[in-house]
């Protein structure tokens, strides 16, 4: 007798990796897709010493050579030029968004919508897929890409990543409309022009967020996340975030009152995320330390 396949638990953070977890949750559940996948920002071609953000592997494009034995081998090749390098990189971060769209794409409810944050190289990656894979040919509505305007950017960071974009795309013409409706509902004067949405990064000092020393170098804003779910889906909602880093998602989604699924693949953010979500779910209604805009 077969088993039936086991089914990923609602509305709490599961440790894991997401391309995995992702094979449990139900065929066209997701009404929301809200995310961040790893940007692959540092490519470290030159001198192959730092490895991602703030020293977090997570971000680094060589992770991806582990994917594909052929690629790696040369790339580790003494031979193989820099643009070489910096080639087979970019093959390979293209084929992980273009995986990463083929396994979501199949969780997504009938009416829903998709809002995957990446620099900009990335997104248009994705909205590629989207519009031109034959199997889903014409079935997404791409919205222009989605811009998120830091008021305090990085200043180290070259000037081109001072802004973060999204993919935003619907496959359904009443998404499309209920985000329309929703949008002129949820406007914020002064933070929503169209499609660009103004607000602060969440400070370094607050990067650290658990008592076991957990941070993480890139937790999205509260405000931008909390506009987005609510101009993008309905209360009670199932919406899936398999990249949860600080927990952003899944808080937020508390809070609103949507359901969700979120898959962190490091113990440490895991397991502070888990706890930051507890704490939240325990102190709501009382004025309470939300936001990391401290
Ligand atoms: C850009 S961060 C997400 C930040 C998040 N939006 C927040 O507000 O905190 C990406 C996260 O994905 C996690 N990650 C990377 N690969 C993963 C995988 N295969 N499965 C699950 N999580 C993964 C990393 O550990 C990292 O915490």
């Amino acid at each position: 007798m077969s088993e039936m396949p086991q089914q990923v638990a609602l509305n709490r953070i599961i440790e894991g990796d997401s391309f995995k977890l992702i094979q449990q949750v139900p065929d066209k559940s997701v009404n929301l897709l809200i995310t961040d996948p790893p940007y692959f920002l540092n490519t470290a071609t030159k001198k192959d010493v730092s490895a991602g953000i703030n020293g977090e592997t997570w971000d680094d494009a060589r992770i991806l050579l582990e994917t594909d034995p052929a690629l790696k081998a040369e790339y580790a090749d003494e031979s193989t030029t820099t643009d070489r390098r910096l080639t087979i990189l970019s093959i390979l971060k293209q084929k992980f968004f273009e995986h990463f769209l083929e396994v979501i794409e199949p969780k997504m409810a009938d009416d829903s919508a998709m809002i995957v944050f990446n620099r900009y190289a990335n997104v248009q990656i994705m909205r590629n897929w989207l519009k031109k894979s034959p199997k889903i040919k014409d079935k997404w509505i791409v919205d222009s890409t989605f811009e998120w305007a830091k008021t305090n950017p990085q200043p180290t960071l070259d000037p081109k990543y001072w802004s973060e974009y999204a993919l935003i795309a619907t496959n359904s013409f009443a998404t499309t409309q209920r985000t329309i409706a929703n949008l002129a509902e949820n406007y914020v004067d002064n933070t929503t022009i169209d499609n660009t949405f103004v607000t602060t990064r969440p400070k370094n000092k607050s990067y650290v967020y658990g008592d076991n020393g957990a941070k993480h170098a890139t937790p999205k804003p509260f405000d931008l996340w909390s506009y987005l779910i609510r101009r993008f889906s309905n209360p009670e909602d199932l919406l899936l975030d398999p990249f949860s880093g600080s927990g952003t998602t899944a808080i937020t989604a508390t809070d609103l009152g949507r359901n969700f699924y979120a898959f962190e693949l490091d113990e440490k953010q895991f397991k502070a995320s888990s706890k930051r979500l507890d704490e939240f779910k325990k102190n709501r209604g009382k004025s309470i330390f939300l936001g990391l805009h401290s």
